[in-house]
């Protein structure tokens, strides 16, 4: 019997990459369906080719769309490959519109739902991951935390103790499986970067989906450009309203497309300071070590700011807190969130594989 897996948008490969690998070394027969919410090369294949994670054996091409249009493409399409397909098991990542799409048409064919991720709280309604998490998680029968404070969150919207599982952070398989790729020489080389830099990542809603918001990261980018060259790569969602509200006019900011994961990876493991509003770059800078100043008020992964190198800061105290960085560079140790160990995808796998025994 089949387990499906659903993936769609850029954060799910690499956490998908490790549970598909794993699964695969136990023989058990898997299906990837890749939805389509991200296709655009940088936003997706590139991901495949790097972590080399199979071709997805169906591709839904459901776009770009509004919460509904896009919810409703995937959920139509997956509807389908469940019919035709049967599966034991449906495995569903993250938070996207993809992820709670697929646990609905899942759980209402009566296909158990695995939610790789699951029990991540901001505890903010208004972002629509929020949503995704809440509802993905209420209809699951695996549940598979990455942190304890997770474990917390379920319990109390009343999820049973036998549907969890504490197994570790698979996004964080697939940085340990490539770190010796991460090359912070080429990176520079390949960016022109000569002294400290630092990368930022920006593309909430909250950041970049209006004018006054876009100016505000325009605004701190600037105030990070005081004491670094900066690398931006450019999320397609809030590129040209950026634009629109100065991103272009600040030199000392290099703006790119989307990058590889190992270049952005590589970029970031050499960086003096990131500056974000990403789930995955909130882990990623915790376990390498390296200053994370989210530009956000809540954050899902608070283990990152207890047990990492993160911080969550307001715009107004960007420029204080960039310059504290700056100072005080690199911390020279730094503690890591228990089972973020390179093992997630197999804890998965052995639970799963157990349960089809
Ligand atoms: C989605 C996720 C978000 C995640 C982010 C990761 C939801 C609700 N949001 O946000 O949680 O942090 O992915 O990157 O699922 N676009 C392209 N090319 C692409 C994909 C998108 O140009 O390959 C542009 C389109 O204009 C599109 C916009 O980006 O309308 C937003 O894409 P969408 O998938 O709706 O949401 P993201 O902002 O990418
Ligand atoms: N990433 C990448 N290139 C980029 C930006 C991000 O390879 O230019 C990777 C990085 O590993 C990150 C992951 O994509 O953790 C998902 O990032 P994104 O910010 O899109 O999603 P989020 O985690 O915020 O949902």
């Amino acid at each position: 019997m089949t387990v499906v897996h659903v993936t769609g948008a850029r954060p799910n490969f690499p956490k998908a990459a490790p549970v598909v690998k794993a699964l695969a070394a136990r023989g058990v027969p898997q299906l990837l369906v890749h939805t389509g919410q991200h296709y655009d090369d940088r936003m997706s294949e590139v991901f495949f080719e790097q972590l080399a994670i199979p071709r997805p054996d169906v591709n839904l091409g459901v776009g770009s769309g509004s919460h509904a249009q896009q919810t409703a493409a995937v959920m139509i399409g997956i509807e389908q490959v469940l019919l035709d397909n049967d599966p034991s098991l449906v495995v569903v990542y993250g938070d996207v519109n993809s992820t709670v799409a697929a646990a609905l048409v899942a759980a209402k064919l009566h296909v158990p739902v695995a939610h790789v991720e699951a029990g991540l709280r901001s505890f903010d309604r208004e972002m629509p991951e929020e949503i995704n998490r809440l509802l993905t998680d209420q209809l699951s029968d695996l549940l598979f935390a990455t942190s304890a404070d997770a474990i917390g969150h379920l319990a109390r919207e009343g999820v049973p103790d036998e549907k969890i599982h504490f197994v570790g952070n698979p996004m964080i398989d697939t940085l340990l499986a490539n770190i010796d790729r991460f090359d912070v020489a080429r990176a520079r080389a390949e960016h022109g970067l000569e002294g400290d830099y630092a990368v930022a990542t920006l593309h909430r809603p909250a950041n970049v989906d209006d004018d006054a918001s876009a100016a505000r990261v325009v605004g701190a980018l600037r105030a990070l450009a005081a004491h670094y060259t900066v690398v931006f790569p450019v999320h397609p969602r809030g590129r040209q309203r950026l634009l629109d509200n100065g991103l272009a006019d600040v030199p000392e900011v290099l703006l790119t497309e989307p990058l590889g994961y190992i270049d952005f990876m590589s970029l970031v493991r050499g960086a003096g300071c990131v500056v974000t509003d990403s789930g995955g770059v909130q882990e990623e800078t915790t376990v390498l070590g390296v200053p994370c100043l989210t530009l956000r008020t809540t954050t899902e992964r608070p283990v990152t700011i207890t047990n990492g190198t993160n911080r969550l800061v307001a715009f107004d105290d960007l420029p204080d807190a960039v310059a504290e960085v700056a100072r005080a560079g690199r911390p020279v140790t730094w503690k890591v969130p228990p089972l973020w160990d390179g093992h997630a995808g197999e804890r998965i796998a052995d639970i799963i594989a157990a349960r089809r025994a």
